[in-house]
C-alpha cells in the first residue's frame, strides 16, 4: 500500500472523564494527509477536550490516538517519550489557540516568535532565520517593517496571523485549531479565514478545526463531525452534513435555531 494511503492520524474510542464530569466519549475517526476536518457543536459538547486529547496535551481515560510519524512508522501516542512528544508539538504539528496570547510569547518580538520555532528545530544561522521570518510575515500579510515590535502592539487580527505564521514556519503536516477566528471581529475573521484556506491548500496540510461557526466548516473543511454531550452524533462530507443533515440536532444547528 502506498505510504499516504494510510491515515495520518487514527482516533480509537477516545474517552475523557474529568472526575465524574464527562469531557468526551467513545470518539473514533481517521484523518488522512491533506484532509481538513471540522468539529462543530454547542458550548460544552467536548470539542476542546477532543482536540487536547488528539494533540497529547491531555491523557485519555480510555481509547488511543495513533499517528504516522515522518519516518512512516505509526505510533501509539501514549507510548511516546517526552522528547518525541515535544518534537511533534514543535515541528510536525501546529496548534492555533483561539486566544493568540496563549500561542505567542508576548514578551519577545514578532520576528523572534517566528524564529524561535526554527531554532527549536536546529536552525542556527541568524540571517537565514530572519529572512525566513520576514518571508512568513509577508505571507500572513504583516508589514515586515514591524518585525521587531512585540505582538502586544499588534491588533487582534495581526496577532492571530502571527500565531499562524509561528505555527507554520516549521512546515508541519498537521495543524490543530481551536476556534481560530472566534475572538475576532467579523470583518477581520474573513481575512484570517481566507489566509488559512490558502495556506492549507498550498501546503497540503491536514487540519482539525474546532469551531461553532458553520461558515468556517463550510469554507475550510472536507469533512465535518458534529458533537453533542461529549459524543459524535453525525459525521460526513461537509456539504452533506450541512446541506442534508440527518440528525435532528444537526438540523437545528444548521437552521441556526440553536445558540452558538
Ligand atoms: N478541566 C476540566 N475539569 C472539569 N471539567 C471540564 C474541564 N474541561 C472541560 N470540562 C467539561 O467537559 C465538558 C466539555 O468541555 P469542552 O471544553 O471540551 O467543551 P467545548 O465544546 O470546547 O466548549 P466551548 O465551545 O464552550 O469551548 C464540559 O462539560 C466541561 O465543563
Ligand atoms: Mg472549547
Amino acid at each position: 500500500m502506498m505510504e499516504n494511503e494510510r491515515p495520518l492520524l487514527v482516533a480509537e474510542n477516545l474517552t475523557k472523564w474529568y472526575g465524574r464530569q464527562l469531557g468526551c466519549r467513545d470518539i473514533s475517526f481517521d484523518l488522512y494527509e491533506g484532509e481538513v476536518l471540522a468539529v462543530v457543536g454547542e458550548s460544552g459538547s467536548g470539542k476542546s477536550t477532543l482536540l487536547q486529547l488528539l494533540s497529547v496535551q491531555l491523557e485519555p481515560s480510555a481509547g488511543r490516538v495513533s499517528y504516522r510519524m515522518r519516518d512512516g512508522i505509526t505510533r501509539d501516542l501514549a507510548t511516546l517519550s517526552e522528547a518525541e512528544r515535544r518534537f511533534l508539538l514543535r515541528t510536525d504539528w501546529g496548534y492555533v489557540h483561539q486566544d493568540p496570547t496563549l500561542g505567542l510569547r508576548m514578551a519577545v518580538s514578532a520576528g523572534a516568535n517566528v524564529g524561535e520555532r526554527l531554532m527549536a528545530v536546529g536552525w542556527r544561522h541568524y540571517g537565514r532565520i530572519r529572512t525566513t521570518a520576514i518571508d512568513w510575515l509577508d505571507r500572513v500579510e504583516i508589514d515586515s517593517g514591524r518585525i521587531d515590535e512585540s505582538p502586544r502592539s499588534y491588533s487582534g487580527g495581526m496577532r492571530q496571523r502571527l500565531q499562524i505564521a509561528r505555527n507554520l514556519v516549521t512546515n508541519p503536516r498537521l495543524i490543530f485549531m481551536d476556534e481560530p477566528t472566534g475572538g475576532l471581529d467579523v470583518s477581520v475573521q474573513a481575512r484570517v479565514l481566507d489566509l488559512l484556506r490558502g495556506i492549507v491548500a498550498e501546503f497540503d496540510l491536514a487540519a482539525i478545526i474546532v469551531t461553532h461557526d458553520l461558515a468556517v466548516a463550510r469554507l475550510l473543511a472536507h469533512r465535518t463531525m458534529v458533537m453533542k454531550g461529549g459524543a459524535v452524533i453525525e459525521t460526513g462530507l461537509t456539504d452533506q452534513v450541512l446541506d442534508d443533515p440527518q440528525e435532528p440536532y444537526t438540523q437545528l444547528l444548521v437552521s441556526s435555531i440553536l445558540p452558538p
